[in-house]
C-alpha cells in the first residue's frame, strides 16, 4: 500500500485535473490507416522496451493515488497484445479504478470479445471509416471489412457500451457521411465524426483535408433535418464529443472537432506509451520516462509520484496553442505510438 504525502489530484498550471489514463499496450498494428501509419517500413519498438503487465499495473496503481479512475487501453492495435484479458483482470482489481475501456480497429474483436468481456472490459470505441470494401483497403490498408462489422455486432450483442469513431477526410470518405448516420439510426450505436488531425505518419495532412464539424452537420441536416444537442454532454464537460440526436429520436451522432473547436481547456487525460513514457498531452513529443525509473533506477512509489506531479505541472496548453502560433505541422507525433 502506498503511503502518500502528495496531492490527491494531479493538477497542471492551467488548473486542469487528470482523471483518465490512456495506456498504449503496443505500437504494432494490423492495419495501415492513411491518417495514422507512416509509409514504407515501420520501425516497431523493440519488445524488451515494452512494459510488461506487472509494470503497467504498478504504474496504474501509482496513478490512482493521484486521482486517476478511468483507464482506456489503446495501441497501435491493443488486441495484438497477447493475453490482454490478463491485464484487464489485473487492472480491474486496483482500488479506485472505475472503468476499463478500449479503443480498437475491431479486426480481432469477433474472436476476442468474449474473453475481454468476462475479464471485465466495460466499453469499446471502434474505428470505422467506410462501408466499402475497396475503400477499406485503400483507407485502412487491409481487406475484409465484414470481419470488422461482425466484430461490432458481436460486441453489441454482448451488451458492451460501443461508440464508433469515424475520421472524415475530404475526397476520401466524405461521401459516406449520410451512410454513417443511417448506420447510427439502424444500430443504435453512437457514431462520432472526428476531424482529421496532423498526427498522420505519412505527412498527408493539410488544412483542406479537414472536413469540419460545421460542414458535416450541414450535410447531415440537408438529409435528416435539424440535429438536436443532447443534455448528456453537460454532465461530462471533459468528454470531447458533443452528442446530437434527431427529431424522430433515432440515432445518436457525436463530433470530435479537435481542429475547429479544440477541447484542450477541459482536458482530463494523460497517456502512457507502450515503452513506458508518460505523456501529459497528445501533442507532446518525448514525454517522461517512467520505465527508466521503475527498471533501472528502482525508484520508490513516492519518488515516482513526486516526479509525475512535477511533470504534470508542465502540461502544455494543447493544440490550441499550436493553432495560435500556426505550428500545425504534419507528424507532430505518430498516432500508432500514442493510441489517440
Ligand atoms: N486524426 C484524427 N483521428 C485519428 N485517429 C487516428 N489518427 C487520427 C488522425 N490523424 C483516431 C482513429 C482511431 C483512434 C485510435 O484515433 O479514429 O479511432
Ligand atoms: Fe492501426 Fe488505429 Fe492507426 Fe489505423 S488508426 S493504423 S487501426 S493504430
Amino acid at each position: 500500500m502506498i503511503q502518500t504525502n502528495s496531492p490527491k489530484v494531479l493538477r497542471d498550471s492551467f488548473n486542469r485535473a487528470a482523471r483518465k489514463l490512456r495506456i498504449s499496450v503496443t505500437d504494432k498494428c494490423n492495419m495501415k490507416c492513411i491518417y495514422c501509419m507512416p509509409n514504407g517500413n515501420i520501425k516497431w519498438i523493440d519488445s524488451k522496451e515494452i512494459l510488461n503487465f506487472k509494470e503497467i499495473i504498478r504504474i496504474v496503481s501509482i496513478f490512482t493515488h493521484l486521482g486517476i479512475t478511468k483507464i482506456r487501453l489503446t495501441g497501435g492495435e491493443p488486441l495484438l497484445r497477447p493475453s490482454l484479458e490478463n491485464l484487464i483482470r489485473g487492472l480491474i482489481k486496483i482500488q479506485n479504478i472505475e472503468t476499463i475501456s478500449m479503443t480498437t480497429n475491431g479486426f480481432l474483436l469477433e474472436e476476442k470479445i468474449n474473453q475481454l468481456k468476462s475479464a471485465g472490459l466495460n466499453s469499446l470505441n471502434i474505428s470505422l471509416d467506410t462501408f466499402r470494401e475497396e475503400r477499406f483497403r485503400t483507407l485502412n490498408g487491409i481487406s475484409n471489412l465484414n470481419k470488422v462489422l461482425r466484430g461490432i455486432q458481436k460486441a453489441s450483442e454482448l451488451g458492451l457500451k460501443i461508440k464508433i469513431n469515424t475520421v472524415i477526410i475530404r475526397n476520401w470518405n466524405d461521401d459516406e457521411i449520410i451512410n454513417f448516420v443511417k448506420f447510427a439510426k439502424d444500430t443504435g450505436l453512437i457514431v462520432r465524426f472526428i476531424e482529421f488531425m496532423p498526427l498522420d505518419g505519412s505527412g498527408i495532412w493539410n488544412h483542406n483535408l479537414v472536413v469540419t464539424k460545421k460542414e458535416i452537420i450541414k450535410i447531415i441536416e440537408s438529409s435528416f433535418g435539424n440535429v438536436i444537442s443532447l443534455d448528456e454532454n453537460n454532465s461530462c464537460p471533459s468528454d470531447p464529443a458533443t452528442v446530437y440526436n434527431f427529431d424522430d429520436r433515432k440515432g445518436k451522432i457525436g463530433f470530435i472537432p479537435s481542429i475547429t473547436e479544440p477541447f484542450c481547456s477541459n482536458c482530463d487525460r494523460i497517456r502512457l506509451t507502450s515503452d513506458g513514457r508518460f505523456l501529459t498531452c497528445l501533442f507532446e513529443k518525448e514525454g517522461y520516462d517512467l520505465k527508466k525509473m521503475i527498471r533501472n533506477a528502482k525508484a520508490t512509489d513516492q519518488e515516482i509520484i513526486n516526479y509525475i506531479v512535477n511533470c504534470y505541472k508542465m502540461k502544455p496548453e494543447g493544440i490550441v496553442q499550436l493553432i495560435r502560433i500556426n505550428q500545425l505541422r504534419p507528424t507532430l507525433n505518430l498516432m500508432h505510438t500514442i493510441g489517440g
